[in-house]
């Protein structure tokens, strides 16, 4: 893709406010979209996420009040929210070591190394860290998601305004160890989303990019 390509679909990109809800995204663009999640990198590679697709209606209606109203949760094709591991267990890093194992046919014990590692640096790693650390992993996926999405032409709007222990409950996910951080709603923007008319607000290239000589 060219550069004035990328460029393009960048400034195309804002935040949309207003959706259209007659307009649905594709299986075949949801699966590309969802494909830019699981291909987003994380620190080691241990992946402390999942991506919920919330499709049922009724539960994007009950997700609604909870989000600031914000329309954008029930007229958008798709809503996705991003959940982070809440704590990283010796069996979490089990199975990924196992993944590892099976994806590129290693013998685990050849994995005991980075295991060991891995057990060190997380696991026993204060709990506090773990969860700050893990919910940034959550939004290196969400930058891959929007920016997919830009490409595509596929309308997004990154969201915070949501009380995350409301979507816990909603979603069923006490005592699951995974916790709502963020969510993303996905589809085609309103004609009449009036935001789409509105300048970029960014820093000068000065107040943002330094050289380092
Ligand atoms: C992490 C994050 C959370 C956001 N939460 C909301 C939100 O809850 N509702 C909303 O309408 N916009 C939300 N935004 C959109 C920002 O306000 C918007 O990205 C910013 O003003 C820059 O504008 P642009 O994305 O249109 O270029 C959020 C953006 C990010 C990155």
């Amino acid at each position: 893709m060219a550069n004035k390509q990328i460029q393009e679909a960048l400034e195309w990109r804002y935040a949309v406010k207003k959706f259209d809800p007659n307009k649905k995204i594709s299986d075949k663009d949801l699966n590309t979209l969802l494909e830019s999640l699981k291909l987003a990198p994380s620190s080691y590679g241990i992946q402390p996420w999942k991506f919920l697709v919330v499709e049922n209606p009724q539960v994007r209606e009950e997700l609604k009040p909870v989000s600031w109203n914000q329309s954008q949760i029930t007229d958008a094709s798709h809503q996705i929210v991003l959940l982070y591991r809440d704590t990283i267990d010796e069996a979490f890093v089990q199975k990924y070591i196992n993944r590892v194992a099976e994806v590129r046919g290693a013998p685990l014990e050849s994995l005991n190394g980075y295991k060991e590692m891995l057990i060190n640096n997380v696991v026993k790693a204060p709990e506090e860290k773990i969860r700050t650390w893990s919910q940034r992993q959550a939004y290196i996926a969400m930058g891959f998601l929007l920016e997919t999405a830009a490409l595509l032409k596929i309308d997004t709007t990154p969201m915070e305004g949501f009380s995350p222990s409301d979507y816990d409950r909603i979603l069923k996910l006490e005592g699951s160890g995974w916790k709502s951080i963020a969510t993303v709603t996905l589809g085609y923007r309103h004609a009449e989303d009036s935001f789409q008319n509105l300048k970029k607000v960014r820093f000068s290239d000065d107040a943002l990019i330094e050289y380092v000589k």
